[in-house]
């Protein structure tokens, strides 16, 4: 157990998919894995761990925002011998180069989040993936006839501010989309020597306001979600 999983050392595989939402969580669990068994419940943030293609994995959800993913991840991968974490969520695009359901392998990710200064003394405001979960994300991606777009996003604190324009720092490190957890997770990873990449569905065109719809989100997930369990299952 630690402070916010209760799952049992050893219930959590080496590779665990991360999505936002713990529902999300139990909709992977319940739909793509087999021999699922709930591992913790801790303030309904759901773990589980089953088989994919007969191989152990696990996911659970981080919660939104830098300080949810950033004690999920760090428990993780410090008391439960995690060696991966790839994040799988969604995002806004600034720009109309991209389309609803694009799919981006998130290579860096910018912030004003001070994040990596106060946990880790990490004083960058890019972070970059850890390890190769990334390249075997794209691997996985050109194998398959998946496009998934390697490129800079922007990981936000906030989701509604006054001004509607692109933020200066996601303009200065030419981010094409925005999230909200990434800087995070890599900059534990990085801290502690460990894996972790992030793959995002474009789920609005912030300029046109565009959005997938509720019922089209699950269906717009499934390819991110299968990218996530084939690249994981090959760590
Ligand atoms: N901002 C931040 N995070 C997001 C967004 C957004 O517009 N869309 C999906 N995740």
């Amino acid at each position: 157990m630690s402070v916010h999983i209760n799952a049992k050392k050893g219930e959590i595989a080496k590779v665990v998919l991360q999505p936002g939402d713990p529902l999300r969580a139990q909709y992977i669990a319940d739909n793509f894995l087999e021999n699922v068994k709930l591992v913790s419940k801790t303030r309904n943030i759901f773990y589980f761990t089953g088989e994919y293609k007969g191989k152990t994995i696990s996911v659970g959800a981080s919660g939104m925002g830098a300080p949810s993913i950033g004690i999920y991840s760090y428990e993780l991968f410090t008391e439960y011998e995690v060696d991966t974490i790839i994040r799988i969520g969604t995002c806004g695009a600034y720009t109309t180069d991209l389309k609803l359901f694009d799919l981006l392998n998130v290579e860096s990710t910018a912030s004003e989040s001070t994040y990596a200064k106060f946990a880790w003394e990490i004083e960058d405001e890019v972070l970059i993936h850890q390890g190769n979960a990334f390249n075997m994300i794209n691997q996985v991606a050109l194998d398959q006839g998946v496009e998934a777009k390697t490129t800079n996003v922007h990981t936000s604190d906030i989701f509604y501010r006054k001004d509607p324009g692109v933020p200066d720092i996601a303009l200065k490190y030419k981010c094409t989309a925005v999230e909200m957890e990434a800087f995070a997770l890599f900059a534990n990873a990085q801290y502690l020597g460990k894996n972790a990449a992030t793959i995002l569905t474009v789920s609005d065109i912030i300029p046109t306001k565009e959005e997938i719809s509720a019922d089209e989100r699950e269906k717009a997930l499934k390819p991110m979600i299968q990218l996530a369990l084939e690249a994981g299952i090959r760590l």
